[in-house]
């Protein structure tokens, strides 16, 4: 167990500690929903006032020319391919993560169906199954199972310890693509990215990485561990605000082949050419699709930057140590303090994304909304989940000490059971 007064003093010696000034927290709240909507960064009011007043209100159409409009989707993507392991120009950011996942996932079987059919020919068509995890995000499992209707796949889902051996076995010659969310979103256990990579393509299949959970929260080595394809969102870990359009990225050796489904004139290789024909543009650009919404992006930009800001004081591994440091320490006092909750995320550091989950059957949605009564913000996600984000950006010691307290004393006091606490409401 940890004191406040230990808390403190490991606040005092963080050195990560600044990187906090970078944001607007309102006074009082304890944020720990940045893997929901990132906080606001304090540069972002001033450079989307920019775009709107002086390169929109101004440069008018100029801007997509002057102000490098044009070429944003990958400025942006460049910079977030720095905090995923992947390379320049390898990356955009296009759309939603559901539509991203539909684009990756429609390439991805291209290319396994096209070199099914060029090794073995005429017996094409064995490889027809998506394997997923049953617990994946819905987002992704709906998109699968609509890729599986069109192209006549099937989606299978099995539990995460189930997979590995699935691939080596039963579904060996019959996996087209392993689809994964890297951090589980209702548990926060993180899969080994390498590991279930390699047994994709052991099993002769392509491999689909969703780092929505991922991404500016955790290192990940899309280069090193083997990944073909990810998708991943901008308003969470990435703080690019609501509706942050999100990121696609292909290895450069599938980037050229075939084109996503959705080939609108932005991913053209010469769009003010106006041509009738689609002629895809080289590399990852192809996986544009229409007019980036370029508020949204500046905005994105903004958000991206806090997290890069972290790189001179050693990146993506200073903040995975702060961030199991911090959920770690809330889980351990939550553990000691509230033994009616059950702690769901792996207690271990190499299975545990950034945040850390409890469940109880019956009042985890009053908790939350009695919590965030209190200014201590995380979400439920049903059925029985309470939820808390930990971003080391802009959170300390001291507030992960004081979130277990604040809950300690929710379910102490019974607060929880006031009855404006159990009223739903449509986003939880
Ligand atoms: C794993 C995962 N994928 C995708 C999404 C959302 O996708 P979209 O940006 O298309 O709404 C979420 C949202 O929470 C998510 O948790």
């Amino acid at each position: 167990m940890t004191t406040r007064e230990q808390a403190l003093a490991l606040d005092a010696a963080d050195p990560l500690r600044s990187l906090r000034a970078q944001f607007n927290i309102p006074p009082g709240v304890l944020y720990l929903d940045g893997n929901s909507l990132g906080v606001l960064p304090v540069a972002t009011a001033a450079r989307v006032q920019q775009v709107v007043q002086q390169e929109w209100g101004q440069g008018l159409i100029r801007s997509w020319n002057s102000a490098g409009w044009i070429s944003l989707p990958q400025r942006v993507g460049n910079k977030i391919a720095r905090l995923v392991g992947a390379g320049a120009d390898e990356l955009v950011v296009a759309d939603s993560t559901s539509v991203n996942l539909y684009k990756v996932l429609s390439a991805a079987a291209h290319i396994v169906q096209a070199d099914e059919k060029s090794a073995v020919g005429a017996c094409a068509g064995t490889r027809r199954v998506i394997l997923s995890e049953r617990s994946n995000f819905p987002t992704d499992l709906y998109i699968a199972q609509a890729l599986a209707a069109e192209r006549g796949l099937e989606l299978q889902l099995a539990e995460a310890d189930e997979l590995p051996g699935l691939l080596a076995g039963a579904l060996k010659d019959r996996c087209a693509l392993l689809m994964l969310t890297h951090v589980n979103y209702r548990t926060g256990r993180m899969h080994d990215m390498a590991a279930l990579s390699k047994a994709a393509h052991d099993a002769g299949a392509l491999v689909v990485w969703d780092l929505a959970h991922s991404a500016g929260a955790v290192p990940v080595h899309l280069h090193r561990d083997g990944a073909d394809f990810a998708v991943g969102c901008g308003y969470k870990y990435l703080n690019g605000g609501p509706g942050a359009p999100a990121f696609v990225w292909v290895h450069p050796r599938h980037a050229p082949r075939f084109w996503q489904p959705l080939a609108g004139w932005m991913g053209h290789a010469a769009p003010f050419e106006f041509t009738p024909d689609y002629r895809p543009a080289a590399g990852i650009t192809r996986y544009l699709c229409g007019t980036p919404p370029l508020l949204s992006l500046a905005a994105l930009e903004c958000g991206v930057d806090t997290v890069l800001a972290a790189e001179p004081f050693g990146g993506m591994a200073a903040l995975r140590a702060k961030s199991l440091a911090l959920t770690a320490l809330f889980a351990q006092q939550v553990q000691a303090h509230c033994p009616q909750l059950q702690l769901v995320s792996p207690p271990e550091d190499a299975l545990r994304g950034s945040q850390v989950c409890l469940a109880h059957s019956s009042m985890a949605y009053a908790v939350v909304q009695a919590l965030i009564a209190r200014g201590v913000i995380g979400d439920f996600r049903a059925p029985d989940v309470l939820r808390f984000g930990f971003t080391p950006l802009y959170l300390g010691y001291a507030d992960a000490w004081d979130a277990a307290e604040h809950l300690r004393q929710v379910l102490h006091t019974g607060e929880w059971q006031q009855p404006q606490f159990a009223q739903r409401h449509a986003v939880t």
